[in-house]
C-alpha cells in the first residue's frame, strides 16, 4: 500500500481532520511532519467531536499507529494535557509516538510569541496562535534547541532547560517581555517528561519500517500552504514548510516513498490572524458563510475571515504541492446562496495576473475577477456519492476542478465522518 501525503491547499483549516480520519479507516499509521499546537483539526464520528492539536487525527481508529515526527515542534505540556484528555474520554493514546528529534516548544518560546506579537508595529503583526512556535522553529535553526531525545535524559534536559531560561531572562524581561519563573517553569516540565517518556522513540525507525514492509502511511499536514514559510503570503505565514515537500524532511521519508498527495480545499476561503486575503467578503456574504460554516478557530477561538474561492491562489498551491486528488470540503455551506463566485484572475495596478506573486504588498491591491455560477438552492448534506448532488452543485464542482486542473477524489458535505463520498 501507499504512502500517502494530506495537506491544505489554502489558509488551514480546510477540514483536514475530518478528511485524514475518513482515509485512516484503510491507514495503519498517521504521521503528523510539521507545525505543533497551532494546528486544530476537528474530527467527528459516532457522536464524538474531538479537537486535535498534536495528536495525529488517526487517533479515533483503532490500532492505527499515531506518530508526531521529527519535523513538529511539540509543546510538552500541551501534548500532556491533550492525551489525558483523550484517555479521560476513553480514547486509547498507546499507539502514540514522539520523535526523539523532534523540537520542544518552551516555556520561554511562548513568552517571546506573545512579546513579538505585543511590540510589533500596526500592520506587522502576525495575529499568531501564541502557542510560542515562530520562536521554537527560531532555536531549531539558531541551534540552540531541545529536543525530545532529551525527555529520556532528565538530567541533561534540566541543565539544558536552567541554562536557556537563564538566557532568555538575562535578555527579555528587560525589554519588556515577561519574566520567566524558572523553577515553577521546570516543576511543571518535569511532570510533563514523566508523562511522555515512554511514547518517545526514534520514529524515523518506526515509519521507514512501516513504509518498507508496504504498509499503508498517511501523513498529515498542519495548516495549509499560503501558512507556508517559503510558499505563502510571507511575512503572514506560519514558521515551517506546510507544503508536501516538508512531508519528506519532517517525517523522515524519502521523496521516493510518496505515492499520492491529497489537497484539501474548502469550497470558499478562510483565513485567521492577519495578513493579505485577495477574495475576503468583509459584507453579509462573509457573515453568512462564518455562521453557517461555524468559522471560528479550532484553537484560539477567533472568528475566521472569510471569502470566496481564490483559484490563483489555489492553483498555485495544487502546482506547489503536486496535488492528485483534491477533497473538497464544506460544499454544503454554500446550499443556500443564490450565486457563488470564483476568483479566476487577479487585477494589480491595472494588470492581469493568474499567478500568485511574490510580492505580498501586491495582494493587498488585488482587484479580484469573478465568474459567477448559479446556486443549487437544496440540501446536500445527506448527499452519499456524486449522482445524489444537484446538478449545479456538480457544475460547480467540475469548474473548480477544470480551473485547477486538477481530479476530485472525495466531496464532503458536513461535520461528521459520514458526510463523506469517494468520488475518484
Ligand atoms: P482542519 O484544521 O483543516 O482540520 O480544519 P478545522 O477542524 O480547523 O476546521 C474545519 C471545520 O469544519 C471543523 O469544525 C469541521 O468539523 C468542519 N467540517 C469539516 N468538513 C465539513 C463539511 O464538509 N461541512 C461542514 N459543514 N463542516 C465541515
Ligand atoms: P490548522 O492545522 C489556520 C495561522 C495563525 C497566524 C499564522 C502564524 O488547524 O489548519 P503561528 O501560531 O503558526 O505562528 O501563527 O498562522 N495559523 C493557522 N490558521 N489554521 C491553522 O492550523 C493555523 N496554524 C497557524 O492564525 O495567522
Ligand atoms: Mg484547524
Amino acid at each position: 500500500m501507499a504512502v500517502s501525503v494530506l495537506v491544505g491547499v489554502q489558509w488551514g483549516d480546510e477540514g483536514k481532520g475530518k478528511i485524514i480520519d475518513v482515509l485512516t479507516r484503510d491507514a495503519e499509521m498517521v504521521v503528523r511532519f510539521q507545525g505543533g499546537n497551532n494546528a486544530g483539526h476537528t474530527v467527528e464520528a459516532e457522536d464524538r467531536k474531538l479537537v486535535l492539536h498534536l495528536v495525529p487525527s488517526g487517533i479515533l481508529r483503532e490500532g492505527t499507529a499515531c506518530v508526531i515526527g521529527n519535523g513538529v515542534v511539540v509543546d510538552p505540556i500541551g501534548l500532556m494535557q491533550e492525551m489525558k484528555g483523550l484517555t479521560d474520554q476513553g480514547i486509547s493514546v498507546a499507539n502514540v509516538q514522539l520523535s526523539d528529534r523532534c523540537h520542544l516548544i518552551m516555556p520561554w518560546h511562548k513568552l517571546l510569541d506573545a512579546y513579538n506579537e505585543g511590540k510589533a508595529a500596526p500592520g506587522k503583526k502576525i495575529g499568531t496562535t501564541k502557542r510560542g512556535i515562530g520562536p521554537a522553529y527560531a532555536s531549531k535553526a539558531n541551534r540552540t534547541g531541545i529536543r525530545g531525545v532529551e525527555i529520556l535524559n532528565k538530567s541533561r534536559f534540566e541543565t539544558l532547560f536552567r541554562a536557556e531560561a537563564a538566557e532568555y531572562n538575562k535578555l527579555y524581561p528587560a525589554h519588556g517581555s515577561e519574566l520567566l519563573d524558572v523553577d515553577k517553569a521546570w516543576e511543571e516540565m518535569s511532570v510533563a517528561i514523566d508523562y511522555l517518556t515512554p511514547y518517545v522513540t526514534d520514529t524515523t525507525v518506526s515509519i521507514n519500517a512501516a513504509y518498507k514492509a508496504g504498509k499503508s502511511v498517511l501523513l498529515e499536514g498542519a495548516q495549509g500552504a499560503f501558512l507556508d514559510i517559503d510558499h505563502g503570503t510571507y511575512p503572514f505565514v506560519t514558521s515551517s514548510n506546510t507544503t508536501s515537500g516538508g512531508a519528506c524532511t519532517g517525517a523522515a521519508l524519502p521523496p521516493r516513498a510518496i505515492s499520492n498527495v491529497w489537497g484539501v480545499l474548502k469550497a470558499y476561503t478562510t483565513r485567521v490572524g492577519e495578513g493579505p486575503f485577495p477574495t475576503e467578503q468583509d459584507n453579509e456574504i462573509g457573515s453568512f458563510l462564518q455562521n453557517k460554516g461555524g468559522e471560528f478557530g479550532a484553537t484560539t477561538g477567533r472568528p475566521r475571515r472569510c471569502g470566496w474561492l481564490d483559484i490563483v491562489g489555489a492553483r498555485y498551491s495544487c502546482m506547489v504541492n503536486g496535488v492528485d486528488l483534491l477533497a473538497v470540503t464544506k460544499l454544503d455551506v454554500l446550499d443556500e446562496l443564490d450565486e457563488i463566485k470564483i476568483c479566476t484572475a487577479y487585477k494589480i495596478n491595472g494588470e492581469i495576473r493568474e499567478n500568485f506573486p511574490a510580492d505580498t504588498t501586491l495582494l493587498d491591491h488585488v482587484e479580484a475577477i469573478y465568474e459567477t455560477l448559479p446556486g443549487w438552492k437544496s440540501d446536500t448534506t445527506k448527499a452519499k456519492c456524486w449522482e445524489d448532488l444537484p446538478e449545479k452543485a456538480q457544475k460547480y464542482l467540475l469548474r473548480v476542478a477544470e480551473l485547477l486542473d486538477a481530479k476530485i477524489g472525495i466531496v464532503s458535505v458536513g461535520p461528521d465522518r459520514d458526510q463523506t463520498f469517494r468520488t475518484a
